[in-house]
């Protein structure tokens, strides 16, 4: 079958990717997982600076699902640059790199760089990591989120998709602000502000206090916001929240994803992206459609 899918100016060998976060710079990955077989790898979020990251503990488990508190650490974007893309862009899948920034300068020094780099198949723009704090915050409103795709947009001619937040009302004037601004493509979701609490302490788990809430346990929320945004905006959708099996992956595509990321579910299940676009065939062909694309956003409802 082919699974092929196209997204704007990005093409993708199949529709499962790996999730930025969740996946490290992919070499720590490659005793489990066959990465030419992947729709695509979502490295670590990139800065423009090192960052050294939030206190400890940055991770709780929590019920069908966990809690992180990273707070983008990453050795910064010029080391990733010389030492982390060479390996990413020659394992024979599409790498989309994921970078942050506190200003609109800082993403458009990025841009500029990544214009000049071979092998790269796109950009996502984390707008919405819940972790962080200072600088602007892009991606809780519509009109600065579509200044820094456009930024991005001006100086470099990848594929740009914007990585938005649920922390919002509604994600959908965001959704579409992005989309009038030329992003080829909107990944939805980030994770959910939350915490946890260690009441015999008195203490809140996380050394930042608050995490971003990823796993099983937000589906139906990513499901539902998947879903709202394809019915309001045209440019694909990649979603993400919570996949764990074939079925998960089909209602993301009925709800309107073009694509998905696999994101916590690596953290246990490391070659489960491998598994999904072996089992993607008959599930498809279940429905009676020949290509993913034949299923997106075709949920029936009343
Ligand atoms: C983090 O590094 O804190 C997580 C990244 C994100 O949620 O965007």
């Amino acid at each position: 079958m082919d699974l092929s899918v196209s997204l704007n100016r990005l093409n993708l060998k199949n529709p499962i990717l790996v999730a930025s976060g969740t996946f490290g710079y992919a070499r720590e990955m490659a005793a489990f997982v066959d990465f030419a077989e992947l729709g695509g790898i979502i490295p670590k979020t990139v800065t423009p600076a090192p960052r050294p990251g939030n206190p400890p503990p940055r991770t709780v488990e929590t019920a069908s699902g966990m809690l992180n508190s990273i707070g983008l650490d990453n050795d910064g974007f010029d080391q990733f640059v010389a030492e982390k893309l060479p390996y990413l862009t020659s394992l024979g899948t599409s790498v989309i790199v994921n970078v942050a920034g506190k200003t609109m300068e800082e993403f458009e020094r990025m841009a500029a760089v990544l214009s000049q780099q071979s092998g790269i198949a796109a950009v996502e723009l984390n707008i919405s990591c819940p972790n962080v704090s200072g600088g602007v915050d892009f991606g809780t409103d519509p009109e600065l989120a579509a200044r820094v795709v456009t930024a991005f947009r001006t100086t470099c001619e990848l594929p740009v998709i914007a990585k938005l937040t649920p922390n919002v009302t509604s994600v959908v004037p965001i959704a579409k602000a992005v989309a009038d601004a030329g992003a080829d493509a909107v990944s939805l979701v980030n994770t959910f502000q939350g915490m946890a609490i260690d009441w015999k302490r008195r203490k809140p788990v996380l050394g930042n206090i608050l995490g971003g809430l990823s796993g099983p346990a937000i589906k139906p929320l990513a499901l539902r916001i998947v879903w709202q945004v394809k019915r309001a905006v045209s440019i694909p959708i990649i979603g993400i929240g919570g996949i764990q099996s074939i079925d998960d992956v089909m209602e993301f595509l009925l709800a309107g994803a073009s694509a998905v990321q696999i994101g916590t579910a690596n953290f246990y299940n490391p070659g489960l992206a491998n598994q999904l676009i072996r089992e993607l065939p008959d599930a498809i062909r279940f429905l009676r459609a020949e290509t993913p694309k034949d299923i997106v956003g075709t949920l029936q409802t009343p």
